[in-house]
Protein backbone atom coordinates (compact mmCIF):
# COMPACT_ATOMS: atom_id res chain seq x y z
CA UNK A 1 0.00 0.00 0.00
CA UNK A 2 2.46 2.53 1.25
CA UNK A 3 4.78 0.90 -1.61
CA UNK A 4 2.25 1.49 -4.21
CA UNK A 5 1.78 5.55 -2.79
CA UNK A 6 5.95 5.86 -3.12
CA UNK A 7 5.81 4.55 -6.62
CA UNK A 8 2.58 6.96 -7.95
CA UNK A 9 4.44 9.77 -5.94
CA UNK A 10 7.82 9.74 -7.89
CA UNK A 11 6.35 8.42 -10.93
CA UNK A 12 4.99 12.35 -10.78
CA UNK A 13 7.96 13.41 -9.92
CA UNK A 14 10.10 11.67 -12.31
CA UNK A 15 7.50 12.49 -15.78
CA UNK A 16 7.50 16.46 -14.38
CA UNK A 17 11.46 16.64 -14.60
CA UNK A 18 11.54 14.49 -17.69
CA UNK A 19 9.09 16.67 -19.34
CA UNK A 20 11.44 19.80 -18.11
CA UNK A 21 14.72 18.34 -19.19
CA UNK A 22 13.17 18.05 -22.51
CA UNK A 23 11.37 21.74 -23.05
CA UNK A 24 14.89 22.76 -21.98
CA UNK A 25 17.48 20.76 -23.24
CA UNK A 26 15.64 18.88 -26.36
CA UNK A 27 13.80 21.49 -28.40
CA UNK A 28 15.79 24.27 -29.91
CA UNK A 29 17.76 22.44 -32.31
CA UNK A 30 15.33 19.91 -31.88
CA UNK A 31 17.47 16.58 -30.46
CA UNK A 32 16.17 14.59 -27.92
CA UNK A 33 19.60 12.76 -27.17
CA UNK A 34 20.65 15.54 -25.87
CA UNK A 35 18.17 15.26 -23.27
CA UNK A 36 18.84 11.61 -23.00
CA UNK A 37 22.50 12.59 -22.53
CA UNK A 38 21.98 14.89 -19.80
CA UNK A 39 19.09 12.29 -18.04
CA UNK A 40 21.82 8.86 -17.80
CA UNK A 41 24.70 11.42 -16.25
CA UNK A 42 22.07 12.54 -13.58
CA UNK A 43 20.76 8.88 -13.33
CA UNK A 44 24.85 7.72 -12.93
CA UNK A 45 25.13 9.73 -10.18
CA UNK A 46 21.90 9.11 -8.69
CA UNK A 47 22.95 5.29 -8.82
CA UNK A 48 26.57 5.89 -7.28
CA UNK A 49 24.90 7.14 -3.90
CA UNK A 50 22.75 6.23 -1.52
CA UNK A 51 20.05 7.86 -3.01
CA UNK A 52 19.51 4.83 -5.15
CA UNK A 53 17.58 3.12 -2.47
CA UNK A 54 14.75 5.30 -3.09
CA UNK A 55 14.06 3.53 -6.34
CA UNK A 56 14.02 0.52 -4.61
CA UNK A 57 10.74 -2.04 -4.29
CA UNK A 58 10.51 -5.18 -3.20
CA UNK A 59 8.89 -7.95 -6.13
CA UNK A 60 6.33 -10.17 -4.78
CA UNK A 61 7.18 -13.79 -4.69
CA UNK A 62 4.29 -14.88 -6.48
CA UNK A 63 5.15 -13.18 -9.97
CA UNK A 64 8.16 -15.63 -10.20
CA UNK A 65 7.90 -16.84 -13.60
CA UNK A 66 10.33 -19.04 -15.38
CA UNK A 67 11.34 -19.56 -18.59
CA UNK A 68 13.48 -23.44 -19.49
CA UNK A 69 16.07 -22.78 -16.46
CA UNK A 70 15.84 -19.35 -16.20
CA UNK A 71 14.22 -17.58 -13.32
CA UNK A 72 12.51 -14.16 -13.95
CA UNK A 73 11.45 -12.49 -10.85
CA UNK A 74 8.56 -10.79 -12.54
CA UNK A 75 7.14 -11.05 -16.03
CA UNK A 76 8.37 -7.62 -17.20
CA UNK A 77 11.85 -7.22 -18.71
CA UNK A 78 13.45 -4.27 -20.37
CA UNK A 79 13.74 -4.92 -23.35
CA UNK A 80 17.65 -4.48 -25.48
CA UNK A 81 18.10 -0.88 -25.69
CA UNK A 82 20.52 0.13 -23.00
CA UNK A 83 23.77 -0.97 -22.07
CA UNK A 84 24.63 1.57 -19.45
CA UNK A 85 25.26 -0.16 -15.96
CA UNK A 86 23.26 3.03 -14.32
CA UNK A 87 19.55 2.22 -16.64
CA UNK A 88 20.24 -1.54 -15.77
CA UNK A 89 20.64 -1.05 -12.17
CA UNK A 90 17.85 1.52 -11.86
CA UNK A 91 15.32 -1.07 -13.79
CA UNK A 92 16.26 -3.70 -11.00
CA UNK A 93 15.94 -1.60 -8.44
CA UNK A 94 12.41 -0.60 -9.64
CA UNK A 95 11.44 -4.43 -10.22
CA UNK A 96 12.17 -5.51 -13.73
CA UNK A 97 12.74 -9.19 -13.54
CA UNK A 98 15.19 -9.63 -15.94
CA UNK A 99 17.26 -6.86 -18.16
CA UNK A 100 18.83 -7.25 -22.14
CA UNK A 101 21.80 -5.23 -22.80
CA UNK A 102 21.30 -3.47 -26.08
CA UNK A 103 22.60 -5.33 -29.61
CA UNK A 104 26.55 -6.06 -29.36
CA UNK A 105 28.27 -5.98 -32.93
CA UNK A 106 31.55 -7.23 -33.78
CA UNK A 107 33.36 -3.93 -34.56
CA UNK A 108 33.28 -0.46 -32.46
CA UNK A 109 30.78 2.01 -34.27
CA UNK A 110 29.45 5.64 -33.63
CA UNK A 111 26.18 4.77 -34.95
CA UNK A 112 24.38 7.47 -37.92
CA UNK A 113 25.03 11.32 -37.51
CA UNK A 114 22.95 13.30 -35.01
CA UNK A 115 20.05 13.79 -34.68
CA UNK A 116 18.66 10.82 -34.47
CA UNK A 117 16.47 10.09 -31.99
CA UNK A 118 12.98 11.94 -31.86
CA UNK A 119 9.47 12.31 -29.63
CA UNK A 120 6.95 11.91 -31.84
CA UNK A 121 3.13 12.01 -32.46
CA UNK A 122 2.44 8.96 -34.86
CA UNK A 123 -1.61 8.67 -35.26
CA UNK A 124 -2.52 10.07 -32.24
CA UNK A 125 0.02 8.20 -29.98
CA UNK A 126 3.33 9.30 -28.20
CA UNK A 127 6.05 7.99 -29.92
CA UNK A 128 9.99 7.49 -30.07
CA UNK A 129 11.23 7.19 -33.79
CA UNK A 130 14.94 6.04 -33.32
CA UNK A 131 17.47 5.86 -36.20
CA UNK A 132 20.65 5.09 -33.65
CA UNK A 133 22.38 3.00 -36.05
CA UNK A 134 23.65 0.39 -33.09
CA UNK A 135 26.75 2.59 -31.63
CA UNK A 136 28.53 -0.01 -29.59
CA UNK A 137 31.74 -0.29 -28.18
CA UNK A 138 32.43 -3.83 -29.98
CA UNK A 139 32.41 -7.35 -29.11
CA UNK A 140 35.54 -7.53 -27.20
CA UNK A 141 35.53 -4.44 -25.03
CA UNK A 142 31.81 -5.45 -24.45
CA UNK A 143 32.32 -8.65 -22.69
CA UNK A 144 34.63 -7.58 -20.08
CA UNK A 145 32.07 -5.24 -18.71
CA UNK A 146 29.79 -8.08 -18.47
CA UNK A 147 30.76 -9.51 -15.51
CA UNK A 148 28.72 -6.64 -13.22
CA UNK A 149 28.76 -7.26 -9.64
CA UNK A 150 25.88 -4.86 -8.52
CA UNK A 151 24.13 -6.54 -11.77
CA UNK A 152 24.29 -9.66 -10.92
CA UNK A 153 23.87 -9.62 -7.56
CA UNK A 154 19.86 -9.37 -8.21
CA UNK A 155 20.26 -12.95 -8.96
CA UNK A 156 17.96 -12.40 -12.41
CA UNK A 157 18.20 -13.50 -16.11
CA UNK A 158 20.89 -10.96 -18.18
CA UNK A 159 20.29 -10.92 -21.67
CA UNK A 160 22.91 -10.77 -24.39
CA UNK A 161 21.57 -8.97 -27.47
CA UNK A 162 23.59 -9.92 -30.66
CA UNK A 163 23.56 -8.53 -34.17
CA UNK A 164 25.95 -8.90 -36.78
CA UNK A 165 26.03 -7.47 -40.91
CA UNK A 166 26.64 -10.55 -41.75
CA UNK A 167 26.34 -14.51 -40.86
CA UNK A 168 30.25 -14.88 -40.36
CA UNK A 169 29.87 -11.62 -38.01
CA UNK A 170 26.96 -13.28 -35.66
CA UNK A 171 28.48 -16.18 -35.26
CA UNK A 172 32.00 -14.95 -34.36
CA UNK A 173 29.94 -12.34 -31.90
CA UNK A 174 28.08 -15.07 -30.21
CA UNK A 175 31.20 -17.42 -29.93
CA UNK A 176 33.50 -14.61 -28.54
CA UNK A 177 30.66 -14.41 -25.73
CA UNK A 178 30.05 -17.64 -25.39
CA UNK A 179 33.68 -18.29 -24.89
CA UNK A 180 33.98 -15.60 -22.00
CA UNK A 181 30.15 -16.39 -20.63
CA UNK A 182 32.15 -19.80 -19.45
CA UNK A 183 34.62 -18.39 -17.28
CA UNK A 184 31.77 -16.81 -15.35
CA UNK A 185 30.44 -18.37 -12.46
CA UNK A 186 26.69 -17.12 -12.64
CA UNK A 187 23.85 -19.34 -14.83
CA UNK A 188 21.47 -16.37 -15.38
CA UNK A 189 22.60 -15.55 -18.72
CA UNK A 190 20.58 -15.83 -22.25
CA UNK A 191 20.88 -14.50 -25.66
CA UNK A 192 18.43 -12.43 -27.93
CA UNK A 193 19.54 -12.93 -31.74
CA UNK A 194 18.28 -9.60 -33.50
CA UNK A 195 17.71 -10.48 -36.54
CA UNK A 196 15.91 -7.27 -37.63
CA UNK A 197 18.91 -5.23 -37.16
CA UNK A 198 19.32 -3.79 -40.79
CA UNK A 199 23.09 -2.48 -40.72
CA UNK A 200 24.18 -3.64 -43.68
CA UNK A 201 24.52 -1.14 -46.97
CA UNK A 202 21.83 -3.09 -48.87
CA UNK A 203 19.96 -2.91 -45.71
CA UNK A 204 19.20 -7.10 -45.67
CA UNK A 205 19.08 -8.74 -42.37
CA UNK A 206 19.01 -11.89 -41.38
CA UNK A 207 15.34 -11.90 -41.06
CA UNK A 208 15.19 -12.03 -45.34
CA UNK A 209 17.04 -14.95 -45.42
CA UNK A 210 15.69 -18.06 -42.86
CA UNK A 211 17.78 -20.65 -44.34
CA UNK A 212 20.72 -19.22 -42.71
CA UNK A 213 18.67 -17.85 -39.50
CA UNK A 214 17.92 -21.09 -39.48
CA UNK A 215 21.56 -22.81 -40.25
CA UNK A 216 22.44 -20.16 -37.49
CA UNK A 217 20.77 -21.34 -34.89
CA UNK A 218 21.72 -24.57 -34.90
CA UNK A 219 25.39 -23.55 -34.90
CA UNK A 220 24.57 -21.40 -32.10
CA UNK A 221 22.67 -24.26 -30.30
CA UNK A 222 25.90 -26.63 -30.57
CA UNK A 223 28.08 -24.50 -29.41
CA UNK A 224 25.96 -23.45 -26.31
CA UNK A 225 23.13 -24.67 -24.02
CA UNK A 226 21.89 -21.31 -23.02
CA UNK A 227 18.26 -19.98 -23.65
CA UNK A 228 17.88 -18.30 -27.53
CA UNK A 229 15.72 -15.67 -27.78
CA UNK A 230 14.95 -14.65 -31.50
CA UNK A 231 13.49 -10.87 -31.59
CA UNK A 232 11.66 -10.25 -34.78
CA UNK A 233 10.36 -7.05 -36.50
CA UNK A 234 6.80 -6.25 -36.08
CA UNK A 235 7.42 -5.84 -40.29
CA UNK A 236 7.25 -9.05 -40.43
CA UNK A 237 4.62 -10.70 -42.26
CA UNK A 238 2.61 -13.25 -40.25
CA UNK A 239 4.37 -16.41 -43.14
CA UNK A 240 7.44 -15.02 -42.23
CA UNK A 241 7.15 -15.61 -38.56
CA UNK A 242 5.30 -18.81 -38.96
CA UNK A 243 8.37 -20.23 -40.78
CA UNK A 244 10.72 -18.66 -37.91
CA UNK A 245 8.48 -20.61 -35.25
CA UNK A 246 8.93 -23.67 -37.02
CA UNK A 247 12.78 -23.22 -37.32
CA UNK A 248 12.56 -22.70 -33.32
CA UNK A 249 10.02 -25.71 -32.94
CA UNK A 250 12.69 -27.90 -33.95
CA UNK A 251 15.49 -25.86 -31.85
CA UNK A 252 15.59 -26.86 -28.10
CA UNK A 253 15.47 -23.88 -25.66
CA UNK A 254 14.28 -21.16 -27.85
CA UNK A 255 11.69 -18.39 -27.59
CA UNK A 256 10.41 -15.40 -30.27
CA UNK A 257 10.39 -12.16 -29.31
CA UNK A 258 7.51 -9.94 -30.58
CA UNK A 259 9.19 -7.47 -31.71
CA UNK A 260 11.62 -4.71 -32.43
CA UNK A 261 10.56 -0.96 -33.54
CA UNK A 262 8.50 -0.58 -36.68
CA UNK A 263 10.10 1.00 -39.87
CA UNK A 264 8.35 4.55 -40.65
CA UNK A 265 9.63 6.91 -42.84
CA UNK A 266 10.62 10.57 -41.10
CA UNK A 267 8.41 12.58 -43.16
CA UNK A 268 5.43 10.52 -42.16
CA UNK A 269 6.38 10.54 -38.37
CA UNK A 270 6.12 14.54 -39.31
CA UNK A 271 9.69 15.23 -39.18
CA UNK A 272 11.74 17.75 -40.88
CA UNK A 273 15.00 16.95 -42.64
CA UNK A 274 16.84 18.90 -39.82
CA UNK A 275 15.12 17.37 -37.19
CA UNK A 276 16.27 13.92 -38.27
CA UNK A 277 19.16 12.67 -40.94
CA UNK A 278 18.16 9.64 -41.80
CA UNK A 279 15.40 8.76 -44.54
CA UNK A 280 13.34 6.82 -41.82
CA UNK A 281 13.70 4.99 -38.19
CA UNK A 282 12.26 2.34 -35.86
CA UNK A 283 9.10 3.62 -34.17
CA UNK A 284 8.18 2.48 -30.45
CA UNK A 285 5.96 2.72 -27.97
CA UNK A 286 1.83 2.63 -27.99
CA UNK A 287 1.49 2.43 -31.62
CA UNK A 288 2.88 -0.85 -31.53
CA UNK A 289 0.79 -2.71 -28.99
CA UNK A 290 -2.15 -3.77 -31.19
CA UNK A 291 0.12 -5.54 -33.50
CA UNK A 292 2.22 -7.09 -30.61
CA UNK A 293 -1.23 -8.48 -29.44
CA UNK A 294 -2.09 -9.91 -32.85
CA UNK A 295 0.99 -12.07 -33.26
CA UNK A 296 0.93 -13.36 -29.44
CA UNK A 297 -2.28 -14.59 -30.67
CA UNK A 298 -1.14 -15.72 -33.55
CA UNK A 299 1.98 -17.65 -32.49
CA UNK A 300 0.40 -19.28 -29.15
CA UNK A 301 -2.28 -20.49 -31.34
CA UNK A 302 -0.40 -22.39 -33.90
CA UNK A 303 3.32 -23.38 -31.39
CA UNK A 304 4.17 -24.07 -27.92
CA UNK A 305 7.34 -21.76 -27.90
CA UNK A 306 7.40 -19.39 -25.51
CA UNK A 307 6.69 -15.72 -26.26
CA UNK A 308 8.45 -12.60 -24.83
CA UNK A 309 6.16 -9.98 -25.99
CA UNK A 310 7.35 -6.54 -26.73
CA UNK A 311 6.29 -3.43 -28.55
CA UNK A 312 4.16 -0.72 -27.34
CA UNK A 313 3.54 -2.49 -23.48
CA UNK A 314 2.78 0.55 -21.13
CA UNK A 315 0.08 -0.43 -19.00
CA UNK A 316 -0.91 -2.99 -16.29
CA UNK A 317 -3.96 -3.86 -18.28
CA UNK A 318 -1.66 -4.69 -21.47
CA UNK A 319 0.59 -6.25 -19.54
CA UNK A 320 -2.55 -8.72 -18.54
CA UNK A 321 -3.84 -8.75 -21.79
CA UNK A 322 -0.84 -10.24 -23.07
CA UNK A 323 -0.02 -13.11 -20.44
CA UNK A 324 -3.56 -14.11 -20.77
CA UNK A 325 -3.14 -14.68 -24.59
CA UNK A 326 0.05 -16.57 -24.53
CA UNK A 327 2.97 -14.18 -23.43
CA UNK A 328 5.23 -15.52 -20.85
CA UNK A 329 6.91 -12.46 -20.60
CA UNK A 330 6.51 -8.59 -21.75
CA UNK A 331 9.38 -6.18 -22.76
CA UNK A 332 9.43 -2.79 -22.47
CA UNK A 333 11.50 -0.06 -23.68
CA UNK A 334 9.79 3.24 -24.31
CA UNK A 335 7.68 2.95 -20.92
CA UNK A 336 11.03 2.52 -19.10
CA UNK A 337 12.49 5.82 -20.41
CA UNK A 338 9.09 7.70 -20.11
CA UNK A 339 7.81 6.01 -16.66
CA UNK A 340 9.27 3.84 -15.35
CA UNK A 341 7.91 4.22 -11.79
CA UNK A 342 5.07 1.90 -13.27
CA UNK A 343 7.40 -0.94 -12.83
CA UNK A 344 6.45 -1.59 -9.45
CA UNK A 345 2.86 -0.29 -9.78
CA UNK A 346 2.34 -3.17 -11.98
CA UNK A 347 4.26 -5.90 -10.29
CA UNK A 348 2.04 -5.20 -6.92
CA UNK A 349 -0.86 -4.90 -9.12
CA UNK A 350 -0.46 -8.72 -11.35
CA UNK A 351 0.70 -9.98 -7.46
CA UNK A 352 -2.64 -8.94 -6.25
CA UNK A 353 -4.70 -10.87 -8.80
C1 LIG B 1 16.52 4.23 -28.54
C2 LIG B 1 16.20 2.80 -28.85
C3 LIG B 1 17.25 1.92 -29.11
C4 LIG B 1 16.97 0.58 -29.40
N1 LIG B 1 18.01 -0.30 -29.59
C5 LIG B 1 17.75 -1.62 -29.79
C6 LIG B 1 18.80 -2.56 -29.89
O1 LIG B 1 19.98 -2.24 -29.76
N2 LIG B 1 18.47 -3.86 -30.09
C7 LIG B 1 17.17 -4.28 -30.19
O2 LIG B 1 16.93 -5.48 -30.38
N3 LIG B 1 16.15 -3.41 -30.08
C8 LIG B 1 16.41 -2.10 -29.88
N4 LIG B 1 15.37 -1.22 -29.71
C9 LIG B 1 13.97 -1.73 -29.79
C10 LIG B 1 13.42 -2.04 -28.39
O3 LIG B 1 14.16 -3.05 -27.75
C11 LIG B 1 11.96 -2.51 -28.48
O4 LIG B 1 11.91 -3.72 -29.16
C12 LIG B 1 11.06 -1.52 -29.21
O5 LIG B 1 11.37 -0.21 -28.79
C13 LIG B 1 9.58 -1.78 -28.96
O6 LIG B 1 9.28 -1.72 -27.59
P1 LIG B 1 8.62 -0.44 -26.86
O7 LIG B 1 7.41 -0.08 -27.66
O8 LIG B 1 8.36 -0.90 -25.48
O9 LIG B 1 9.64 0.66 -26.91
C14 LIG B 1 15.62 0.12 -29.44
C15 LIG B 1 14.58 1.02 -29.17
C16 LIG B 1 14.86 2.34 -28.87
C17 LIG B 1 13.72 3.28 -28.58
Amino acid sequence: MFSSFRAKLLSLKFRAIRRFVIIILAKIPKDLERAIIFGDTLNHFLMITPLKYFFKFNIPSNIKTNLYDLTFASPLISASFKDDVSSLLQWQLLGIGGITYKTVLKSPSEGNLRPRIQEINYEGEYGILNSLGLPNKGVEKFKLSIPNKKLMHFNRPIGISIGGNSDKEYFEVFSTIESYLDTIDFNQFFYEINISCPNTEDGKCLSDDLDSLKTLLKRFRDLSSRVIFVKVSPDSTEENICTICDILSDIEKTAINIGNSKYITAKNAGLSKKAFTKEGGGLSGKYLYKNTLQMVRLISSKYSIPIIATGGVCSYRQVKELLENGATLTGMATLLVTDPLLVPQINQRLSNE
